[in-house]
């Protein structure tokens, strides 16, 4: 009972809000966006007039010379919606669209315009003492509304920054990192190869190296010692019985 009041209200005003949400439109540099006037058939205004911030950019009866929309807008006169052409970003921002009509004022209609670059990305690595360890940088043409993902060959990596920790064990070659950037109207990725030669310089992977050229070197010192031993029991059988073998044996 004590909190049945402020949960309604609470409900009501987002009730309100989503009610009187502006619509937002994202659009990307160098399109163009047709902006809804928001007028039903029946209102039939005999002024439209179509500002962005307090500025008017297009009046239904006279042409608007305004400096940044000149020869970029047009007001469609048959259901009073507002095309943009060519956007740049700095369009960005709240178009209000006001009307008068024969029976008076019409309620106002507010789009919101988000105009974004197209994303272009570049990875590099930043460089580090430590071997088998690097830092990898994930720079977009951008720095804003820019939500990054890592991945490792084809595997998620956790990371959503914009710099990546990397480590590799000993012997992994050309590993692909690829960094994965996009803005509300794009997508862009881009990868880098990392290696980790260095197998003396980890201590496993250095006694794992010692211990395989041991164990060669052991194998060759057997395999010789055999065939030697086998030569000279050939020799000392052959020279016995034949004695044109002689030179052969003794060099
Ligand atoms: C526009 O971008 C915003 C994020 O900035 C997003 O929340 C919204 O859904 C997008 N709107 C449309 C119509 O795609
Ligand atoms: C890298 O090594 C140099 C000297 O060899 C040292 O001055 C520098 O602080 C080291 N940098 C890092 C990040 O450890």
């Amino acid at each position: 009972m004590s909190y049945a009041l402020p949960v309604f209200i609470a409900l009501l005003g987002l009730l309100v809000a989503s009610l009187s949400a502006d619509p937002v439109v994202n659009r990307t540099v160098g399109e163009s966006v047709v902006l809804p006037a928001g007028l039903s058939p029946q209102e039939n205004p005999s002024e439209v007039d179509w500002k962005w911030g307090g500025e008017s950019i297009a009046v239904s009866d006279m042409d608007v010379p305004s400096v940044q929309f000149r020869d970029r807008v047009h007001l469609n006169r048959r259901d009073w919606s507002l095309t943009i052409n060519l956007l740049r970003a700095e369009d960005s921002g709240e178009y209000k669209r006001v009307a008068r009509a024969a029976s008076g004022q019409l309620p106002s209609h507010t789009v919101t315009l988000r105009v974004y670059e197209k994303i272009k990305l570049e990875v590099t690595t930043k460089p580090s003492n430590e071997t088998c360890r690097a830092t990898l940088l994930c720079t977009a043409n951008q720095r804003e509304h820019v939500s990054y993902r890592w991945k490792r060959e084809d595997q998620d990596l956790p990371e959503h920054a914009g710099i990546l920790q990397v480590s590799l064990s000993p012997g992994e070659i050309n590993v692909i990192f690829t960094c994965i950037a996009s803005n509300p109207v794009s997508e862009a990725t881009a990868s880098i190869r990392e290696s980790c030669a260095g197998i003396s310089s980890s201590s496993v992977g250095g006694s794992f190296c010692v211990l395989k050229s041991v164990l060669l070197s052991l194998g060759l010192v057997l395999m010789i010692s055999a065939v030697i031993g086998v030569h000279v029991r050939e020799c000392a059988h052959t020279k016995r019985n034949v004695r044109r073998h002689r030179a052969a044996c003794e060099t």
